[in-house]
C-alpha cells in the first residue's frame, strides 16, 4: 500500500531502479516499510495521482505514468479507494492473463489458476494496461492507446488441473506421460506417411541454408535439447549446439540469418529464453518457439511456434513437459530429414514406428514402480549421489540428477562415464551411490566398464537399462522396454523420475513445491 492508504498493488517481478525511484519518493516526503521493490509502485502512482489535474480516468493515467517509470519486470494489478469498482492491470516481461466471466473477471499470471472460474482469456502483450471492472474491459498500449484484443478460449480441462486422486501433482504427471506423449505426437505422425509440419512448411532450399541449429532453453527443457542434440545431427547432418539461456544471451553468440534458433519452454514465460530469442531475432536467425502453454509470451515473440500439448503442468519439478519435448523435437528432426533427404529413408522409418510405440512402452515402464520405491526407501539418507552414462544416456543422467536436487534436496552429480577417471572417481569411496543408464546398445561395454570402476571401489549401484546385463553385478537394475537408442530418454527418464519422487517422500517434504522455486522463472 501507499503511505495513504489509498492504492494497494500486487506484483509479480523485480523493479530494478527501485533504489533510484525510493529516493526520489522520499526526497518528496514519502517513508517506506519495507525493504521490497514493491512498495515504491503504490508510492509512485500516488504521487502522480496527486500531481494529475486530469479528472477522466485519473487512476489509469497515474498508473501509466508510473509504469513509464519502472525498469525491470512486472506484472501489476492496482486498486484504488476513490474507485471502489475498478482494477487497472498492466504488464511488462511478467506474465499476466485475464479470465473473463460472467459478472465477474479475473487477473493471474497462470491460466491454471483460474481455469477452474473460466476457460476463456485475454493475454496481454509487453506494455500493454487493461481497466477491469466486474462487467467491462478495456486494453490500452503503452501509450495509453485504446486497442482491441481477441478472447481466446483455452482447450485445458480444469480435471487436468487437479490431482485426480493422485497424492501429489507430480506423480499424477509422471503417470499422464502415456497420454502426453500421445497427444504431442497427435496428429503429425501416422502409421505410413511423412511427418508433418505444415504449420513450419521448410522447403528444402530453407532447411540447406541453416548451417547450423541452436536449442536454447534453461534447466529440464535445456536437458530436452541435450537429449535431441543427437538425433538432430544424425538426421539433418545440421550442426546442433545446445545452449543454457542465460549463458547465450550474455556471450554474442555466433548467429546470423543461416542459423536455425530454437527454444524450448515449457512456460513460455522464462525471462533468460526470451530474452534469448529477442537477441536471436536482431541477429537475423530463424526462431521457432517449443512451448507448452498456448499464447504464453515466448510464442508471441517467435518466427514459428509449435505446441508439446502436453497438458497443463502443475507440479514445480517438469516431468511430462520433458518428455514431450523431446517427441516434438524427435518428431521435427524426422521431418526434416524427410525434407532434406539426407539418410536412408530406413533410418527414418525406424524411428518414426518406434516413436508410435512409445505409449504403450511408457506404460510398461509405468506398472511396476516397487524395485524403485524400494531402492528410494534404501538410499534416501544419502548426501550424495552419482549419475553416469553415454550419448543420450548421459543426457538423461543430467536431468535426473536436476530432479533429484530440486525436490529431495540431495547434492548429485552426472558426468559422461567416459569422464570419471578424469577427475569424478576420487569422490567414489565405499557406500556411495551411483546410478547407471546403459541403453545404447553401442556404448553398453563401456558403460558397464566404467560402473565396475565404481563398483571396485565398494560403490551401491541401481542399473536402468534395457540391454541384457549379469545383473549380478548391480545391487537393483530396472529393465526397460528397447527403443531406438536415440529415443530412448522418453523412456529411461521414468523409472528416474519416480526415484527422485519416492525419495522426495521418504524424507517428508513437499515434493510439488519444493523450497526455493518456482513454476515460471519470469526474471533472470
Ligand atoms: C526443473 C524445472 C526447471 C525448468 C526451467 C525452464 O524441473 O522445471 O528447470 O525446466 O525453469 O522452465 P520453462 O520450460 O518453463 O522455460
Amino acid at each position: 500500500m501507499d503511505n495513504s492508504n489509498s492504492f494497494s498493488v500486487v506484483h509479480n517481478g523485480i523493479i530494478e531502479n527501485y533504489q533510484e525511484l525510493k529516493e526520489f519518493l522520499i526526497s518528496n516526503g514519502y517513508h517506506f516499510l519495507s525493504q521490497t521493490d514493491t512498495e515504491i509502485i503504490p508510492n509512485l502512482i500516488h504521487y502522480y495521482y496527486t500531481k494529475t489535474t486530469e479528472n477522466t480516468d485519473k487512476l489509469l493515467n497515474a498508473v501509466h505514468l508510473a509504469c513509464k517509470d519502472l525498469k525491470g519486470s512486472y506484472a501489476i494489478e492496482v486498486i484504488c479507494k476513490d474507485y471502489p469498482d475498478t482494477m487497472i492491470v498492466a504488464r511488462k516481461d511478467s506474465p499476466l492473463v485475464i479470465g473473463v466471466g460472467s459478472e465477474e473477471n479475473y487477473i493471474s499470471s497462470d491460466i491454471p489458476a483460474i481455469l477452474s472460474y473460466t476457460k476463456n482469456f485475454y493475454l496481454l502483450n509487453d506494455g500493454d494496461l487493461a481497466k477491469l471492472s466486474k462487467d467491462a474491459i478495456s486494453f490500452y498500449d503503452a501509450n495509453l492507446s485504446p486497442i482491441s484484443k481477441e478472447l481466446k478460449s483455452i482447450e485445458w480441462d480444469v480435471f487436468a488441473c487437479e490431482k485426480d486422486g493422485y497424492e501429489d501433482f507430480m506423480l499424477k504427471e509422471i503417470y499422464e506421460q502415456p497420454k502426453s506423449v500421445r497427444e504431442t505426437i497427435g496428429s503429425r505422425l501416422k502409421k505410413n506417411e511423412k511427418v508433418n509440419f505444415d504449420d513450419i512448411g521448410f522447403t528444402k532450399e530453407t532447411l540447406e541454408k541453416f548451417n547450423k541449429i541452436y536449442l536454447v532453453a534453461c534447466g529440464t527443457a535445456m536437458h530436452a535439447g541435450l537429449a535431441v542434440k543427437p538425433i538432430l545431427e544424425k538426421l539433418c547432418h545440421i550442426p546442433v549446439i545446445v545452449d543454457i539461456a542465460s549463458e547465450f544471451r550474455y556471450r554474442e553468440p555466433l548467429i546470423d540469418k543461416n542459423t536455425l534458433c530454437i527454444f524450448i519452454s515449457q512456460s513460455g514465460e522464462t525471462a533468460d529464453t526470451i530474452a534469448a530469442l529477442k537477441l536471436s531475432k536482431n541477429e537475423g536467425a530463424t526462431t521457432i518457439a517449443i512451448s507448452n502453454v498456448i499464447g504464453s509470451s515466448i510464442t508471441r515473440e517467435a518466427d514459428f511456434t509449435i505446441y508439446t500439448h502436453a497438458g497443463p503442468e502443475i507440479a514445480v519439478a517438469s516431468t511430462k513437459a520433458y518428455t514431450s519435448q523431446i517427441t516434438l523435437l524427435t518428431l521435427l528432426a524426422l521431418y526434416f530429414a524427410e525434407v532434406l533427404e539426407c539418410v536412408p529413408v530406413e533410418i527414418v522409418n525406424n524411428i518414426k514406428e518406434e516413436l508410435l510405440l512409445l505409449p504403450e512402452k511408457i506404460s510398461e515402464v509405468l506398472k511396476d514402480s516397487s524395485k524403485v520405491k524400494e531402492f528410494a526407501h534404501k538410499v534416501y539418507t544419502e548426501k550424495d549421489m552419482f549419475f553416469l552414462g553415454r550419448g543420450t544416456d548421459y543426457a538423461v543422467a543430467m536431468e535426473a540428477s536436476l530432479k533429484l536436487k530440486e525436490i529431495s534436496y540431495i547434492h548429485s552429480e552426472a558426468y559422461a562415464a567416459g569422464e570419471l577417471k578424469h577427475g569424478p572417481i576420487a569422490l567414489i569411496e565405499n557406500g556411495v551411490t551411483v546410478i547407471g543408464i546403459l541403453t545404447d546398445p553401442y556404448l553398453v561395454e563401456k558403460s558397464v566398464s566404467n560402473l565396475q570402476e565404481v563398483i571396485t571401489r565398494g560403490a551401491k549401484t541401481l542399473v536402468i537399462t534395457n540391454q541384457e546385463l549379469n545383473t549380478a553385478n548391480y545391487d537393483e537394475v530396472i529393465n526397460i522396454p528397447n527403443t531406438n537408442s536415440l529415443i530412448s530418454p522418453i523412456l529411461s527418464v521414468i523409472p528416474l523420475q519416480l526415484f527422485s519422487y519416492y525419495i522426495s517422500k521418504e524424507k517428508g517434504l513437499d515434493v510439488d513445491k519444493p523450497r526455493n522455486l518456482a513454476k515460471s522463472v519470469t526474471v533472470e
